[in-house]
This record gives C-alpha cells, sequence and structure tokens, in this order.
C-alpha cells in the first residue's frame, strides 16, 4: 500500500510509485483528501492499475477499510505530513489511510515531508518517537531545497532511497530498529583515484553503493553519519549523513582521521588504490617514438591499519575484504587471515568476480567478527547487508 499525504512533495509519490511497481510490486494507492489537491486520482489510477478512494465509504461491501491494512506486506506513506504523522500517533482512523495504518500488521515506513519548523516542532518530535517506539520506521528526510524559498530538514528523500529502504523492510523478517541514536558513524566510500598527470588516473572499479547503503542505513538507525565519499556510481548522497568529497588515498586518510577522532564506529567500505603514481607529471603525457613511458608506483599508506591504531577507546572498526579466493586458499580462508592481520573488530568479506559485487545491486558474503563470530550474509540488497552489519555492530555497541 502507497499512502500519499497531502503535500507539495506528493508529485514524487508517482516516481517512487513507478519504481515500485517496475520492481514487480502490486501496489494500491491510498492518498488522503488533500493529496488529491496536489496529484488526480486518475494518475494514481492510471500508474498502478488499481482503484484509488480515500474514504471509508468506499467499497463498503469489500469492506476496505479493514482490508486494505490486513492485506498488506508492507505500507509506505510518501509523504507523510505533519498532519498524517499525528493522526497516525494517535490511531485516528478518519479517512481510509488512516485506517488501514490502524489494521496494518507489516512493516510500516512513513517518509516525512514538511517544512523545517513543522518537522523540528516539539509536537512533532514527540509523535515521531512514539511511532518509532512501536516499531514504525519513520525516515529521516533529506535536507535541501523546501518549497519557496526555504532551506533545512524537511525534504521528502529522493525515491529512490525510499524504494531501497521499502525493499529492505521487505527482505528483513524483522523491523528495522532505531539502536543507532546518538551514535556517531563514519563511512568511507567509493573508489580513491590516483593521478597520472592532468588528464589520468589510476582508479578501480567500486561503485561506492555498498558504502552508500552503510551510511544509509546508519542514518535511518538513527546514528549521526558522516560518508567520505570517494569516486562514486551516480548516487544519490543519503539523506541525514553529512558528505565529505575526497579524490585520492591521501585525501581519504586525512578526512577519516579527523572524522574517526569523536565515532563510536568507523566502516571502512572504501576501494583504496594500495598504489599511487610516484610523480605526478604536470602536464598531459604525450606519445613518444620511444613508445610507452614506464610508470613507477609508490605504496599508499593502509588507512584502515592507521584507524585500528589510533581508535579511541570504545570505537569500533568495520573492515571490508573484496576477495577472490587463489590455489592458497578461498574467500573464506583470505578474510579470516586479513581479519587477524587488519585487527578490525568486524570484516565484511565479499566473493569478487565477474557479475559479482562490484558494480552489482545486490551482495553477499560473510561478517567475520573478533571474538571469532562468522555469520554468513545471504544474497539480497546492499541495504540489507548493511543492516546485517548495523545489526552485529549496534548488539556490540551495547
Ligand atoms: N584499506 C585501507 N587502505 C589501503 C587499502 C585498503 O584502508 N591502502 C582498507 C579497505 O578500505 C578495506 C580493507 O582495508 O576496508 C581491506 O582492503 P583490501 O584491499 O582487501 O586489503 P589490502 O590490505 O589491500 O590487502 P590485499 O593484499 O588483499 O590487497
Amino acid at each position: 500500500m502507497l499512502g500519499v499525504a497531502g503535500g507539495i512533495a506528493a508529485y514524487k509519490a508517482c516516481e517512487l510509485l513507478r519504481r515500485l511497481t517496475e520492481s514487480g510490486h502490486r501496489v494500491r494507492v491510498i492518498p488522503t483528501e488533500s493529496a488529491l489537491h496536489f496529484v488526480g486520482a486518475a494518475t494514481f489510477e492510471a500508474l498502478s492499475g488499481q482503484p484509488v478512494h480515500t474514504g471509508v465509504f468506499s467499497d463498503v461491501p469489500e469492506v476496505a477499510h479493514v482490508r486494505l491494512g490486513q492485506q498488506a506486506e508492507l505500507v509506505v506513506v510518501a509523504p507523510a505530513t505533519a498532519d498524517l504523522l499525528a493522526r497516525a500517533t494517535h490511531g485516528r482512523a478518519d479517512d481510509l489511510l488512516t485506517a488501514t495504518l490502524l489494521t496494518a500488521r507489516c512493516p510500516v515506513l512513513l517518509v516525512p515531508a514538511m517544512h523545517t519548523e513543522m518537522w523540528l516542532h516539539p509536537a512533532t518530535r514527540d509523535n515521531v518517537a512514539l511511532l518509532r517506539s512501536r516499531g514504525i520506521v519513520v525516515m529521516e528526510p533529506a535536507s535541501g531545497r523546501l518549497t519557496g524559498v526555504d532551506t533545512g530538514p524537511g525534504r521528502l528523500p529522493e525515491p529512490v532511497e525510499i524504494a531501497e529502504l521499502a525493499r529492505l523492510l521487505l527482505e528483513r523478517a524483522d523491523a528495522l530498529p532505531h539502536d543507532l541514536a546518538g551514535r556517531r558513524v563514519v563511512v568511507s566510500a567509493g573508489g580513491t583515484r590516483e593521478p597520472l598527470d592532468p588528464v589520468r588516473f589510476l582508479g578501480n572499479r567500486s561503485s561506492g553503493r555498498q558504502g552508500y547503503a552503510l551510511a544509509r542505513v546508519a542514518a535511518q538507525r538513527g546514528a549521526e553519519v558522516a560518508l567520505v565519499s570517494a569516486h562514486t556510481a551516480d548516487l544519490i548522497p543519503p539523506a541525514g549523513v553529512r558528505m565529505v568529497h575526497v579524490g585520492t588515498a591521501e585525501q581519504l586518510r586525512e578526512a577519516m582521521l579527523v572524522e574517526a577522532k569523536h565515532a563510536d564506529v568507523v566502516a571502512m567500505a572504501a576501494a583504496v588504490a594500495d598504489f599511487r603514481p610516484a610523480t605526478l607529471v604536470d602536464h598531459k603525457i604525450k606519445k613518444t617514438a620511444s613508445g610507452p613511458p614506464s610508470l613507477t608506483l609508490e605504496l599508499n599508506p593502509d588507512i584502515l591499519a592507521e584507524l585500528v591504531e589510533l581508535r579511541p577507546a570504545g570505537q569500533l572498526v568495520v573492515g571490508f575484504a573484496a576477495e577472490t579466493g587463489d590455489e592458497t586458499g578461498d574467500v573464506l580462508f583470505h578474510g579470516r587471515a586479513k581479519l587477524a592481520r587488519k585487527r578490525c573488530d568486524f570484516l565484511v568479506v565479499n566473493a569478487v568476480g565477474e557479475g559479482l559485487a562490484f558494480e552489482q545491486p545486490d551482495n553477499a558474503g560473510w561478517l567475520l567478527s573478533s571474538d571469532g563470530g562468522e555469520t554468513e550474509l545471504p544474497s539480497g540488497s546492499k541495504a540489507l547487508l548493511a543492516s546485517r552489519v548495523w545489526d552485529a555492530v549496534a548488539s556490540r555497541l551495547t
């Protein structure tokens, strides 16, 4: 069920609806009366292929006000206005959407969008806290341009992010807890680029998706998150996350050392170049008759090792290892050796190669822990893998 409340961001619900139906879900839209001031019922009906009603007196023989909630496998409300949050908190059932929220026993994802003043008002804060304490996932809004000239927290996250979280809630058998509230988390993501000359660099195939998913899921579990991002595919900055952009391994190192100082958790998901060209040529290297130039490389610092060395008491450090396995051992064998070598608290081990992990939306692997724990991370979205990592981290933090 896709609920749509009456705010200008209702127009973005159309794109969310398309994304959900295109990924194979049967979606029924339940707008509020006021949502229809922004988007017509015909638009939702055409995009969903399902009838659209707002009140409890339509479809009476079908007892829609009870059935829709009972049958739902997931209820998403996007946008959820301050008024909708208030009505949901107090168990009102004065339209089809709030009646559906009362009868739903499946995961519920509310995606707020409103002006900053409304989002920060104590009434809304209390409502959100109460809804979260009941296991309802209330997404952190994005910061940025709101209607008119205002900017600040309260913007509807991009439909692609909402769809990612919706998929995560369908994939996880249990709810997404708000258990990282008050925790400071730093995540690195993407691939570093080591310049050769003004137009060329040594890079790698990391898309940054896994690191962005880690940051996004941590923020949605309540953490204050900084995402140190090297080069990535065309990714949307996660809602509610502070971005720090870097290019080279050295810049990544500097940013991580600053950010990690006061963090409770550091996750190094970035693909750091182990080597960089020993000299940066200040002009474009030209072809010459004497053949291709030779390239001298020098070692980059091992940032993870440095973070482990410098970590303050109580900080947890999560490393990542992309392995292929070879004649000396399989992926897990190399992962165990790397955990011992890197001395981090957790190591996420992925098998990489053609069609695995890199540039893919899905991921799988193992989570190895310094206390000897080994958990298989079954194939699923990168957000699911991220959420399993945070499950383990959150239980170690407490
Ligand atoms: N890493 C790092 N600094 C580097 C290289 C890697 O901080 N210069 C981090 C990565 O972000 C990752 C972990 O170390 O969290 C493991 O990266 P990987 O490339 O698998 O490890 P290496 O130490 O480079 O080992 P290998 O010999 O397998 O390349």
